[in-house]
């Protein structure tokens, strides 16, 4: 992986200066890509190509037919059945660290319209957009393209309606949620929090810990952020990504696609698709989730491909913990041994959350909490 040093190498050639305008002159449209597909121009503009060395290894890494595993959630309320599903989600998390879950109890009515008012608020009128164009990830409320627009070598073809609940204590005020989707959000927010709670048991039961223990650890319902993305056709699928390939800086996250598909999951140094499925989310551990399980759970990367046809619509929930708290995380007691000696040093979640935003998405990861072994 190329590390941050080769990046400012890069920044210095002399053709970085028009790519610096065209970054700038891009922000200040505050139209996201959205703003470039309406304009109807049939070419990718320069700052979405991919780097030359990454686009050639694209085609060593094939696409296989694997799937992700599919869980049911149907008769979780019996013990046994309950037992069974502890052991596929433990199992999916340690191999995959992604899976999907059907029979999860969200009506596909609050589904469907989550993601018809994300697609109601990335087509509504720009005016009422480009007032809440921001670049402040702490915003409760913020809609822009590309958090890290002038990191990354390539922007990513998509636009992001982002909401933040990291009061403590206290919620997000639901009022400050745009009235084009406020209703089916709040709805659909409430669920699969629930959702969320229901995993975090499993997961702790699956970890051999109290089943209310990761839940109390991260205070779920104080500490999450969502994102909600806008990916419009693209003109030039090949050359660029929806998203780039990254993981999570989450506990959990849970995720809810549309029908378009272009989420792929790194398995075995492969990309696989994670095929849409009418009803049900995908759910993938986070960073650290896999630090504290001291290594046991897997946050994976995975990203997202662009696409002729689209738009596609997702929403990424990601249950945090609260950002502003000052809790030491590292691996659980539990779970390390003189066998097993604790991989990561103790960090908090605000200065995780830091590292993560001042670098680009596909930096490296948590090297920097790295206990000296
Ligand atoms: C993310 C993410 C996938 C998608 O937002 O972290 O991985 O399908 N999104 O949009
Ligand atoms: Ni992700």
């Amino acid at each position: 992986m190329e590390t941050i040093h080769h990046e400012e190498h890069i920044n210095n050639l002399p053709s970085n200066y028009d790519r610096q305008k065209e970054l700038k002159a891009f922000d200040e449209t505050k139209l996201g890509v959205k703003g470039l597909a309406d304009s109807g121009s049939k070419t990718l503009p320069k700052i979405f190509i991919r780097p030359e060395n990454e686009l050639a290894q694209e085609h060593e890494i094939p696409c296989v037919n694997l799937q992700v595993p599919v869980i049911s959630l149907q008769g979780i309320e019996n013990k046994d059945v309950c037992n069974e599903i502890v052991k596929q989600v433990l199992h999916a998390s340690e191999k995959w660290g992604f899976f999907q879950v059907v029979d999860h109890g969200i009506p596909f009515e609050v589904l469907e319209k989550m993601l018809q008012g994300i697609k109601l608020f990335h087509e509504q009128d720009e005016d009422a957009k480009k007032v809440l164009y921001s670049r402040d990830m702490m915003k409760p409320v913020a809609y822009g393209s590309n958090y890290d627009l002038y990191l990354s070598k390539a922007a990513n073809w998509r636009d992001t309606l982002t909401i933040v609940n990291n009061t403590c204590p206290g919620f997000l005020d639901a009022n400050e949620i745009p009235e084009i989707c406020r209703d089916v959000m709040v709805d659909y927010i409430n669920q699969v929090m629930k959702l969320g709670e229901t995993l975090l048991e499993l997961l702790s039961m699956g970890l051999g810990l109290e089943p209310s223990y990761l839940k109390e650890q991260m205070k779920c319902n104080q500490g999450w952020s969502m994102v909600n993305h806008y990916y419009p056709p693209c003109p030039a699928p090949e050359l660029t990504l929806g998203t780039g390939k990254h993981s999570d800086p989450s506990f959990l996250t849970i995720l809810l696609q549309d029908h378009i598909g272009g989420l792929q999951v790194l398995y075995e140094n492969q990309w696989v698709n994670v095929e849409p499925i009418n009803g049900a989310v995908v759910v993938n551990i986070g960073d650290n989730l896999q630090i504290i399980s001291n290594d046991k759970l897997k946050s994976v990367f995975h990203r997202v491909t662009a696409n002729v046809v689209g738009p596609r619509i997702s929403s990424a929930l990601f249950i945090t913990g609260s950002q502003s708290s000052t809790k030491l995380y590292g691996p659980i007691k539990e779970l390390v041994s003189q066998d097993r000696p604790p991989i990561y040093k103790e960090f908090t979640l605000g200065d995780f959350h830091n590292h993560f935003f001042n670098r680009p998405l596909n930096a490296p990861r948590f090297e920097h909490i790295k206990a000296e072994i």
